[in-house]
């Protein structure tokens, strides 16, 4: 099993909204070195500006579609977290390139494993790998249920159920370790706009500090599973040194939480509980699963890399607020 202090760890697609926190993790947890292999095809230097000068922390430009760089990068690591990929808004726009990156790139960051001889992968896979789910609960084994969805949002859930079968083959026949996490809804500090459901909270934010009413899609009964950033850079490294591994993982709450409920947390703390909501017709091109209850299950991730969420959607929208206004201006 992997130890994190004084090993080195490969991040692909590093510069990124998960691949900075999980580096400010292994930092805290001793990592003698993380490489942050990103081609800045969506990532911007801001995500890692905190971690300039800091010897530790290496970029590497290049590109996952490119199996040598990937091995010149893998060298020497123990792991390699596997972050590079186009979300589904991304993946809308550049469909032919989203599919290379989050499949033919996978492959490739396997195959560099493979011959560097890193230990382990940990793979970013998502809750899209259920698609419109209607079980009571969602647990790793509930299947996928792509009826009803728009095509990118299928895309990318089959993308990262490709990911995740690589993975296994790769156990199987070359044993290289993996764990494939299923992150809901990430958000939090330097939230990009690239995901569907987190870009919400930020749109909302964006009109309430104007003096705006936020405004709602629907009738506001839409839920999502917000997850905070800093809790799935804590999985991700739970996984890469658990004693588990050959694992699928639901890193979710477990709580299911609705528009009207996001926005009178965000009116609540910006001290502008007058504001009220407008309600909109939904019509975007692009979104997830609309359903008013999710219910994941994040038992499997307790038991097997014992790790539970420790920021609830509260919490965490005060500091995403927080954040906002100490980089306003
Ligand atoms: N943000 C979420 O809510 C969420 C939810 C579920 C799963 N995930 C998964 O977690 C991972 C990270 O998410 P994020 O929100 O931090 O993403 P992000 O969009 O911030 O980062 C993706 C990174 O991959 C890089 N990249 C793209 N193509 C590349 C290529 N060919 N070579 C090298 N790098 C490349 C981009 O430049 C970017 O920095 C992704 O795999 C994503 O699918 C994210």
């Amino acid at each position: 099993m992997p130890e994190i202090a004084g090993a080195r760890f490969l991040i692909t697609g590093g510069v990124s909204l998960i691949g900075s926190h999980i580096t400010d993790a292994l930092l805290a947890a001793g990592a003698t070195e993380v490489r942050l292999f990103d081609n800045l095809a969506l990532g911007t230097p801001d995500m890692i500006r905190h971690l300039e000068g800091d010897p530790r922390v290496t970029l590497v430009r290049g590109d996952v579609l490119r199996l040598n760089e990937l091995i010149d990068a893998t060298q020497n690591v123990t792991g390699v977290f596997a972050l590079a990929a186009f979300l589904t808004l991304p993946l809308s726009r550049n469909v032919p390139l989203g599919i290379a990156v989050n499949t033919q790139g996978v492959v490739n960051t396997l195959e560099a494993a493979r011959i560097a001889h890193a230990k382990r992968v940990i793979l970013s896979s998502s809750i899209s790998t259920y698609g419109t789910s209607t079980a009571d609960t969602i647990v790793e084994e509930t299947p996928f249920t792509s009826a009803g969805q728009q095509p990118a949002t299928n895309l990318y859930g089959a993308s990262k159920l490709m990911g995740e079968a690589l993975c296994a083959h790769y156990a199987k026949a070359y044993r290289v370790e993996y764990n494939a996490l299923r992150f809901s809804s990430v958000y939090g500090e330097r939230q990009h706009a690239r995901a569907v459901n987190a870009v919400f909270i930020a749109e909302a934010y964006d009109a309430i500090s104007r003096g705006e009413r936020p405004v709602i899609l629907g009738d506001g009964s839409e839920v999502h599973d917000y997850v905070y950033v800093t809790d799935v850079a804590d999985a991700c490294v739970a996984a890469m040194s658990s004693r588990s591994s050959g694992n699928v993982l639901n890193i979710a709450t477990g709580v299911d939480t609705d528009l009207n409920r996001v926005v009178e947390l965000l009116l609540a703390t910006c001290g502008t509980p007058d504001l009220t909501p407008e309600h909109r017709e939904d019509t975007r091109a692009v979104k997830s699963a609309s359903v008013d209850h999710l219910r994941f299950s994040r038992a499997k991730a307790e038991k097997t890399i014992g790790w539970a969420p420790k920021v609830p959607i509260e919490e965490g929208v005060k500091r995403y607020v927080a954040w906002r206004r100490s980089n306003a201006g």
